[in-house]
């Protein structure tokens, strides 16, 4: 076996759908002990049957962990149950796809929870445990909004790019300990992400988006993400061409705020 997961203990946030479901399959795959997190308790319970085929240690948390005390409360039990994670994937997330003068109310406030507040919360709670260990994995599963963002929408491409802050503001904050930050930027991905957050993607992904990525498979993530771990690569792309644009778009923000605003008619 390639890569080797085994006595890992892996927390993966929003594992209930999508790619951290695939996530938490493949790792599971790999001999990982995991510890999976949603809100919603029989999609949840449904990775993990399909988890413990593969591994005997596979234990899941409900909660929305864009609240606080919800992650001190599951933080604790997990703590007090199970162990520190070795690895926090950052998944769980959630979209606010709309303009600013399509916002009725505080859909920001919605859209800031997960994944931003979801990740900084998650991290926050055991990374004095991953400091005195010195030790531990920590995987932001992001967007290309947050180096590029999309026109039309604003809270999702900010959030990203909170998101892409927090894990350069982690790198440097933790700058002599022995743990990795990682971000995994998928592009377009076909799961249930855009019904769930009421978004026809054919209408707002930026048409350069879709002519130059062919949609993805959360399976396709998944192997990405456990690729990149084990390389320990700071940026993951499953795509190797996001990875030039995202590097490019460093260079010319206002070719991309451009090229974003294309369309294909
Ligand atoms: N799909 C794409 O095209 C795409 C592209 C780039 C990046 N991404 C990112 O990839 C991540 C996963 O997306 P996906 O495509 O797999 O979408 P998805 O199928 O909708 O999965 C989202 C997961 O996050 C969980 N979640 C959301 N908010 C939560 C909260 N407050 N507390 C606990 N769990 C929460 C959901 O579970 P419950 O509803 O059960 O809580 C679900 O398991 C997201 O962060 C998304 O931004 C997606």
């Amino acid at each position: 076996m390639k890569y080797d997961l085994k006595n890992q203990l892996v927390l993966i946030t929003g594992a209930s759908s999508g790619i951290g479901r695939e996530i938490a399959i493949a790792f599971s795959q790999h001999n990982a002990r995991l510890i999976l997190i949603a809100r919603n308790e029989s999609k949840l319970s449904e990775t993990q049957s399909f988890c413990l085929k593969n591994t005997p240690d596979c234990h899941i948390f409900i909660g929305d962990i864009g609240n606080w005390d919800t992650v001190k409360k599951l933080g604790n039990a997990i703590k007090d149950t199970i162990g520190i994670p070795d690895i926090i994937v950052n998944n769980a997330g959630e979209g606010c796809f709309l303009a600013i003068f399509e916002c009725i109310e505080n859909e920001v406030e919605h859209a800031l929870k997960s994944p931003f507040l979801s990740s900084y919360y998650c991290v926050q709670f055991f990374i004095k445990d991953f400091m005195s260990r010195n030790s531990g994995t920590i995987l932001n599963v992001n967007a290309p909004a947050a180096y590029f963002p999309f026109p039309k929408m604003i809270a999702y491409s900010c959030t990203r790019a909170a998101v892409r802050c927090f894990s350069r503001c982690l790198r440097l904050d933790l700058k002599g300990y022995r743990i990795k930050i990682q971000d995994l930027v998928p592009g377009l991905t076909q799961s249930n992400y855009f019904e769930n957050n009421n978004m026809d993607w054919n209408k707002r992904i930026p048409f350069i988006n879709r002519l130059f990525f062919k949609p993805l498979t959360p399976q396709e993530v998944a192997k990405a993400a456990l690729k990149g771990l084990f390389r320990k690569q700071k940026l993951i792309c499953p795509q190797p061409l996001m990875t030039f644009f995202i590097v490019c778009a460093q260079y010319f923000p206002n070719t991309f705020d451009f090229l974003v605003s294309l369309k294909s008619k």
